[in-house]
């Protein structure tokens, strides 16, 4: 939520700075803005998207500066919230990631000593905290001001006339770039890409000093070492590549994410901590949140281990089951809620196993121990080929754990989900594009694929839609059934295959036009079917990518039939660091 970026080299800051801020866009696009610091301090900061424009950058001399693109949480999205914020003089400008939780009492105790605010934002008082404590050294400021600070904040401070550039961080992420002769400050690595593949993650704690000299990092007193670390994204990963959306492309880079995963995984040791695990707690949020609830099935049907799982944001208020292994999956490795719900783990001593896609993401450091998926950056704020890595970090759990029980699948994988792609999905976008509501259902392992299909289609196409499990529907929605109200029905073969194919018969009974993925073959089904889907693979594990994979595609393509911005849905933004 919210990104920053911040540069300080030979070159001129402001166009390094909107590039950076494109990047970073899908943190948050509301707003935008940069200060370059040079004698003075000039700044440039717009509502609305950075394609808009609106930016003037001719004239902004200097080669140091920063810049925010703001998902807005206090004051609504103008030019006036929008960040940089400045002290009363203007001479010093403060990009923010985070929520300061009592801003309200420092802003009420700095109007009393007479700074004069412009904006409604929790951010504003932290340049004014700066202007009293600054005495010629911008770091000691920042140590100064921080522990003044409630809640959670990545800051980038910049001063008229002084040579560094001051990073902060409590709580949000922030990493500093080691370029030649540059260096930068971001909220994630995609801008970094671009300058450098060297990186170091700040701690919390820490105040990280940068100007074209280097970096000296101190925490409270002392100065620290942080280590460089080498990324292994590419710059062509952050970028289109050719296709029109980024969600396009990261649905097409699936065949490869899930058979990487499988393939590293495979190459790792299992962590001990799984070795006898009488119990495990999944948390995790949104699309995690849905790969976890179908790791249960499998979980306690192969491994015979009791699985629970936990939405993060409403962990805080249960009470731990004692002994489980607590597992956070989060692709961002920053959602707060998440991250929460680990560290109450670990208050309570349970062994923490963090599944993430972002080295050196906040998750990381918190949890006893990391598995990572290969899903290379993920750019539209609709979760897909993330998904579809962490079905793989699952899938490869229960098969260690049952002792090879998935295997012959795991090898296939990638070829279900290459089917899948070639599907003509017209008819499906044809039907569901003219529904204000829908549903989605499913049964055992495909009811999180129906909640997961919902929440595509809703957060990029703007359609109300539900996911349900199949067997509940009749216990209330059904009342909502009508031939305006289209239900898309997962359908595979299987165990639950007769309980569906009932479901099914009743919601047509009503008038509902039905949308069914199943396997081809059935004449039945296919005639019950308004518009029939062939599920491609054979078998459970290719059925779950297969129709993964189909779900995404139908709210892509229903989403560009109706015009939105599929990348950037209103609203939202890809990472969701405040509770
Ligand atoms: C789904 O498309 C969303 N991007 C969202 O639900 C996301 O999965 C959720 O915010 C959790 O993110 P995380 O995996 O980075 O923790």
């Amino acid at each position: 939520m919210c990104g920053i970026f911040g540069y300080c080299g030979r070159r001129k800051a402001a166009p390094i700075l909107v590039e950076g801020l494109r990047h970073l866009e899908y943190r948050g696009y509301d707003s935008f803005g940069i200060a370059v610091a040079n004698d003075g301090i000039t700044v440039q900061k717009k509502q609305g998207k950075i394609s808009l424009g609106g930016a003037d950058l001719s004239g902004i001399k200097g080669t140091m500066g920063i810049g925010h693109t703001r998902w807005a949480t206090h004051g609504v999205p103008n030019d006036q919230n929008a960040h940089p914020h400045l002290d009363c003089p203007g001479k010093i400008a403060v990009v923010h990631n985070g929520i300061i939780e009592n801003y309200a009492a420092l802003k009420r105790e700095l109007q009393d000593r007479g700074h004069t605010f412009c904006s409604e934002t929790d951010t504003e008082v932290i340049p004014h905290l700066l202007e009293e404590a600054f005495q010629g050294d911008l770091a000691a400021a920042v140590e100064k001001v921080i522990p003044r600070l409630e809640g959670s904040y990545a800051l980038l401070v910049v001063a008229a006339g002084c040579p560094e550039m001051v990073a902060a961080r409590k709580r949000s992420p922030l990493v500093l770039g080691v370029g030649d002769r540059a260096f930068l400050a971001a909220s994630d690595v995609t801008p970094i890409l671009e300058h450098t593949e060297r990186v170091v993650y700040l701690e919390d704690g820490d105040v990280a000093s940068v100007s074209t000299k280097g970096i000296v990092i101190r925490q409270g007193e002392a100065n620290v070492e942080r280590p460089v670390q080498r990324i292994d994204w590419s710059l062509a990963e952050v970028k289109k590549g050719g296709f029109p959306h980024y969600m396009q492309k990261e649905i097409y880079e699936q065949p490869e994410v899930f058979s990487a995963t499988i393939r590293t995984l495979r190459d790792e040791e299992t962590p001990r901590m799984l070795e006898g695990i009488q119990g495990v707690t999944l948390v995790a949020c949104g699309t995690s949140y849905h790969a976890a609830l179908l790791c249960r099935y499998l979980i306690e049907e192969h491994c015979g281990i009791p699985a629970r799982v936990e939405l993060a944001s409403e962990f805080k208020y249960y009470t731990l089951p004692g002994g489980d292994l607590v597992v956070g999956v989060s692709q961002s490795g920053e959602t707060a809620d998440t991250l929460a719900a680990i560290e109450k783990a670990r208050m309570h001593n349970h062994p923490t196993l963090a599944i993430t896609n972002v080295l050196g993401s906040t998750i990381t450091r918190l949890a006893d121990h990391t598995l990572y998926m290969r899903a290379g950056p993920e750019i539209s704020v609709a979760a897909t080929k993330s998904f579809i890595a962490e079905l793989a970090v699952f899938f490869h759990l229960v098969d260690r754990l049952s002792g090879g029980k998935l295997e012959p699948a795991l090898g296939s994988g990638h070829l279900a989900i290459g089917e899948a792609l070639l599907q003509d999905l017209s008819p499906a976008v044809e039907l569901c594009m003219g529904a204000r509501s829908m549903f989605f259902v499913g049964r055992g392992p495909f009811y999180p694929l129906a909640l997961e299909g919902a929440l595509k289609m809703k957060e990029i196409s703007y359609i109300h839609a539900e996911g349900y499990a199949a067997g509940e529907i009749k216990h209330g929605p059904f009342a909502l059934l009508s031939p305006e109200t289209p239900v898309v029905a997962l359908c595979p073969p299987g165990p639950a295959f007769p309980a569906m194919f009932s479901n099914i018969k009743e919601m047509k009974a009503r008038g509902t036009p039905m949308v069914v993925i199943g396997a081809g073959g059935n004449q039945e089904l296919e005639e019950v079917s308004d518009v029939f889907i062939p599920l491609p693979g054979g078998g459970l594990v290719s059925h779950i990518l297969a129709s993964t994979t189909l779900l995404q595609l139908l709210a892509y393509h229903t989403a560009v039939a109706l015009g939105r911005d599929v990348d950037q849905p209103r609203n939202l933004a890809k990472s969701v660091t405040v509770e």
